[in-house]
């Protein structure tokens, strides 16, 4: 049984199995909807990452795992003697529906291989599976929030981008669980949010987010950053990572590299928080990570109005990367690493 609430600053689920099947809270309506959508197949789940309906690396990770789970039944019944054949083919499908989160081919593959060892009916061990590796992101945020925490010293403000929360992971949030936990810890008195365009994540989500758990927060232009650190009003920069690769090359939501080159030029400390499994050590280098080009449309429009002359292109790479050494510190759920490194990283993983 998952645990829903651990916290008075832990009140949203995005992610949940009911029954038989997935429910999905639509992040594209937020924050004036709270509308949720059931799912039945893993290719309307590979829809749903794709459209962003559910978005967030450990999250479309965890979507993906329950998806499986349906693929898994729909394959046993119509095909009981080939059903890992005709499972396969789904994986793949789920695989390509983003490229940046690695945390999505961690859980396909864990799914998998778990696959490969079932004898007969493989509906109840994949959920099992899939329930734990959503339980395991829970523990892991609460646990990075607490060894985030410890790390700052108390002071008025934090700075964060795009949205690390309850709602982009299984539920607390890695970065924003950092912040949660540390205004617990009375670390932190007022969060500044960058809005993050061109799908706002900072706006439409976490605002929303702190708004419901009632952290004080401000939030502002993507632009206003470096005004923000050389006013003096944040200690840190605090954001979660869609891959990080051997080397502690850190990719995550476009903009964050430019938050660590003026945090370092400010003096501001900068972490990153992630799982374990967003780190992925076959890719040695963050030049080798597959940045997520998304349509031109998201910069030309807001809410449907055009807002540039037509003829006007956009260029719209949804991720970059901060490069290792601009990083102060990475939480994870086994230990923070203070300046990674490779050989660091290493360690960490063989823990
Ligand atoms: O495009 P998104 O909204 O899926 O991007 C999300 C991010 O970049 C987050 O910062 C990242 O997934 C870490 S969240 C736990």
């Amino acid at each position: 049984m998952l645990k829903i609430i651990m916290s008075q600053h832990d009140s949203i689920r995005a992610v949940e199995w009911k029954d038989n099947h997935l429910v999905l809270l639509d992040q594209r309506k937020l924050p004036h909807n709270e509308q949720f959508i059931a799912l039945y197949s893993a290719d309307d789940t590979a829809e749903a990452i794709r459209n962003m309906v559910v978005r967030g690396a450990p999250a479309i990770g965890i979507a993906a795992a329950y998806a499986v789970v349906m693929a898994a039944r729909k394959s046993y019944k119509q095909y009981p003697q080939d059903w890992r054949q005709r499972l396969l083919a789904e994986i793949e499908t789920l695989k390509n529906s983003r490229p940046t989160a690695i945390n999505l081919m961690w859980a396909l593959n864990r799914m998998c291989l778990a696959a490969e060892q079932i004898q007969g009916d493989p509906e109840y061990p994949l959920l099992e599976l899939a329930k734990k590796i959503h339980q395991d992101d829970i523990d892991a945020n609460y646990h990075m929030g607490e060894l985030g925490s410890a790390l700052i010293a108390p002071s008025h403000g934090v700075l964060t981008h795009c949205n690390t929360g309850s709602l982009a992971t299984g539920g607390y949030g890695t970065a924003l669980g950092v912040i949660r936990s540390a205004y617990s810890n009375g670390k932190i008195e007022h969060v500044y949010a960058d809005e993050t365009r061109p799908w706002w994540q900072g706006s439409r989500l976490t605002a929303w987010e702190l708004a419901k758990d009632k952290i004080p927060a401000h939030l502002l232009c993507d632009g206003a950053a470096a005004h923000l650190m050389k006013l003096g009003k944040v200690s840190w920069v605090i954001v979660g990572s869609d891959r990080i690769a051997a080397n502690g090359d850190v990719a995550n939501k476009i903009g964050t590299y430019s938050l660590a080159v003026n945090a370092r030029y400010h003096g501001v400390k900068f972490m990153v928080v992630a799982p374990t499994s967003t780190i992925d050590l076959a890719t040695l280098c963050g030049n080798d990570i597959p940045i997520e080009e998304r349509p031109q449309d998201e910069v030309l429009n807001v809410s449907n109005q055009r807002i540039a002359a037509h003829h006007t292109q956009a260029w719209n790479p949804a991720f970059d990367v901060t490069p290792a050494s601009l990083v102060d510190a990475l939480v994870t759920e086994k230990g923070v690493i203070e300046n990674p490194t490779a050989e660091k990283i290493a360690a960490l993983m063989a823990s």
